[in-house]
């Protein structure tokens, strides 16, 4: 396994391997490695000759300046994690070369960014599709593989490799999960103890959700609602979003007429936590 800082020393070395006809799968992460992003790995590696990760904890995506600091780090595991799932190539960046001074280009989705996560974390999404864009163009790859668990996220770069022509595919994998249910995050540590028992809530708000349409329910808004009287009831937390809505223009839905997906965020007292859930009629 190759680990390398450089954007240009990781281009050379890309070009070379694409240059012999050699497939790259690139899993692009944050850090802070656990079975989430190992499931990545581990299909990227199945189905590609070569397998890239990156590691940048990226300043641009924090709305809040807390959360960028709070963010935890730990490169030794992530490399140790990293190279026994098989990687070949390791990019992990210094800010300063990937934000040298007076940088100044953004890549933005318009329409699919505004609601949700974009409501409640501005400049957000801005800063996802323009490191993701960067890496994209520094690594070059063939395949690239992103989880369900954001799934916002997941739809707003599928729609930036379509409109930006980027010749890669965007392959979206199951949430990877706790055995109580929690959706696995590197934010997760930052849960004191109660907050980590009360945390399943959440997806047993959604697993409600999708049991009761399968069951016949088709108000959108009620099932909301009956979602957030969960948490409500079974939580601490503060509720940013809970919804029912289009599994594409992720517009909320009034009535489930066919596949939807439920999606919601709440504000733990050090942790802010996102979770989504597939829903459909049969
Ligand atoms: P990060 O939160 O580190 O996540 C990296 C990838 O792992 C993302 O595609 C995310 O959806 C996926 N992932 C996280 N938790 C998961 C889980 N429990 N199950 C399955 N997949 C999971 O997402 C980011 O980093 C950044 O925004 C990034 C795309 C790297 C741009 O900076």
């Amino acid at each position: 396994m190759e680990v390398l800082g450089d954007a240009t020393q990781m281009q050379r070395r890309v070009s070379a391997l694409r240059a012999v006809g050699r497939a790259i799968g690139f899993v692009p992460t944050m850090g802070y490695l656990h079975e989430g992003h190992l499931s990545l790995l581990r299909t990227a590696r199945r189905n590609n000759p070569v397998l890239a990760v990156s590691i940048f904890v990226n300043p641009t995506q924090f709305d809040r300046q807390e959360d960028l600091e709070r963010y935890p780090v730990d490169l030794e595991g992530d490399l140790a994690k990293a190279a026994a799932e098989g990687a070949d190539l390791v990019f992990v960046p210094e800010q300063k070369s990937m934000y040298p001074d007076r940088y100044a280009t953004f890549v933005e989705v318009e329409g699919l960014t505004r609601r949700w996560e974009g409501t409640y974390r501005p400049g957000h999404f801005r800063g996802v599709t323009t490191i993701v864009a960067k890496l994209f163009h520094i690594v070059r790859p063939h395949r690239a593989y992103f989880g369900q668990k954001d799934y916002q996220q997941a739809c707003v770069i599928t729609r930036m490799a379509r409109d930006l022509d980027m010749d890669i595919e965007v392959v979206v994998l199951p949430t990877v999960r706790e055995p109580d249910g929690l959706a696995m995050s590197s934010r997760n540590v930052n849960l004191t103890p109660g907050e980590r028992r009360q945390a399943p809530v959440l997806y047993q708000a959604l697993r409600w959700a999708a049991d009761q349409v399968r069951r016949g329910e088709r108000d959108a808004r009620g099932l909301a609602e009956g979602m957030r009287r969960m948490i409500h009831q079974g939580t601490t937390a503060t509720i940013d979003y809970v919804a029912v809505c289009h599994p594409s223009s992720l517009e909320p839905l009034e009535t489930v007429e066919g596949p939807a997906v439920a999606l919601l965020a709440v504000r733990f007292s050090k942790a802010r936590l996102i979770d989504n859930l597939m829903i459909d009629t049969h």
